[in-house]
């Protein structure tokens, strides 16, 4: 029988989110429904209720999560009540050019419940990145339910789910950064503190943290970064270029996404060095390169949706290297709140306060 939970949506554009009955169907073929244990408070929530994604309100919110697995769908076999999951926006399909050719954290045809969480009166719910977690319960595709070690802390599990994973996935995925290389992070939120982290894992033997606030900053150093930059005033190229020995980076990575930010990472990378841009732009964006520096530099320009993650290869790698203590996923919860402040953590995070907040339930 369907159930009612409280969930957090977005009921219009620019609209402060409110808390509402949400209707959750019985799970049908391919689906589950999860008990939300926590849930991150991401720059793309923001982005949904500011109808800067798309127009579908009203929205429910929530994608960073991590919870138990309370019933599946008939011919689900990959999961099972009880289970422990991370849920993860890149359900691959199996199917597509990028699957059929061995690629399948490309998947251009990724899968999401195909039933509709309602509200009382049956208007339809648009799930933030087909998840919509910031509720008791939610319905998705199983293939979004990635398996992995219980013991995991779920308000740290979850963050894997989206900004945590992108970052991590930008230094070693995208970025394939390896031992000995010298990286730049630009921007040292959620997701540049995640490649700094990315970078210490995969060998980096200079990290490179630049941000405008000396509090991002500090979490870089003590999350690994070797040498801090703080952008205000200052060229950043010559910046990165003086502690490289006046290269530049192997591996730079743009956690900001906006044109000025990018620059700086094209031209503080050293000769067939690596750009990865993981920062979001905006659609009135535009960049200006002269073609001649794209193609005497060498090298190349990348970038890197969801850290070109396969949650199914890298969440449980990810939870075990931090049950072992070899990756700090607690240090990006900065707080730990109830389901309606998430209101309030839009606002911490806009004034830079918070790496994550997250809803614990
Ligand atoms: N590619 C993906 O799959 C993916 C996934 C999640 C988030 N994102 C994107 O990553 C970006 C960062 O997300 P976040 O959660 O870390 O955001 P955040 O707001 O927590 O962090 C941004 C950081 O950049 C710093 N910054 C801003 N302008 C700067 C400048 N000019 N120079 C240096 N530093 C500057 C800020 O001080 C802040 O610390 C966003 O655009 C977000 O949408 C991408
Ligand atoms: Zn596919
Ligand atoms: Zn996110």
């Amino acid at each position: 029988m369907a159930q009612q939970v409280r969930g957090v949506v977005a009921p219009g554009r620019g609209e402060p989110v409110r808390i509402e009955t949400v209707i959750v169907p019985d799970p049908g073929p391919g689906e589950a429904v999860v008990k939300v244990q926590a849930c991150g408070v991401c720059h793309t929530d923001l982005h949904y209720r500011e109808g800067g994604i798309n127009d579908e309100f009203p929205f429910l919110l929530g994608h960073e999560a991590a919870g138990v697995v309370e019933s599946v769908g008939e011919g689900v076999t990959e999961v099972a009540p009880g289970d422990f999951v991370i849920l993860n926006w890149r359900a691959v399909c199996g199917q597509c050019r990028a699957c059929l050719r061995g690629r399948p954290w490309y998947c251009f045809n990724t899968h999401n419940a195909t039933q509709k969480m309602t509200l009382e009166d049956g208007t339809e719910l648009s799930p933030a990145l087909g998840i919509g977690a910031f509720a008791d319960k939610t319905l998705v595709a199983a293939g979004q339910c990635t398996k992995v070690d219980p013991a995991a802390a779920p308000a740290a599990a979850g963050l894997l789910g989206c900004g945590v994973m992108a970052g991590l996935g930008a230094a070693i995925n995208t970025g394939n950064v390896g031992r000995g290389d010298s990286v730049a992070v630009i921007g040292c939120g959620g997701v540049g503190a995640a490649a700094v982290l990315g970078a210490r894992l995969a060998g980096a033997s200079k990290i490179i943290a630049v941000d405008l606030d000396e509090r991002k900053l500090a979490t870089a150093s003590s999350l690994g970064a070797t040498h801090t930059v703080h952008a205000k005033g200052i060229d950043v190229v010559e910046a990165v270029q003086d502690l490289t020995g006046g290269f530049g980076a192997d591996v730079v990575i743009d956690a900001v996404g906006r044109p000025e930010t990018y620059k700086q990472a094209f031209y503080a990378r050293d000769l067939a060095g690596t750009v990865v841009l993981v920062g979001v732009p905006t659609p009135e964006m535009t960049l200006e390169l002269p073609l001649l520096d794209v193609f005497g530099r060498g090298g190349s320009l990348k970038s890197s949706w969801y850290g070109d993650c396969l949650p199914s290869r890298d969440f449980p790698m990810l939870i075990d290297l931090y049950l072992q203590g070899r990756l700090d996923l607690d240090a990006f919860v900065s707080e730990t709140i109830a389901l309606d402040g998430v209101e309030a953590a839009f606002e911490k995070m806009h004034h830079g306060d918070v790496l994550r907040s997250v809803v614990a339930f």
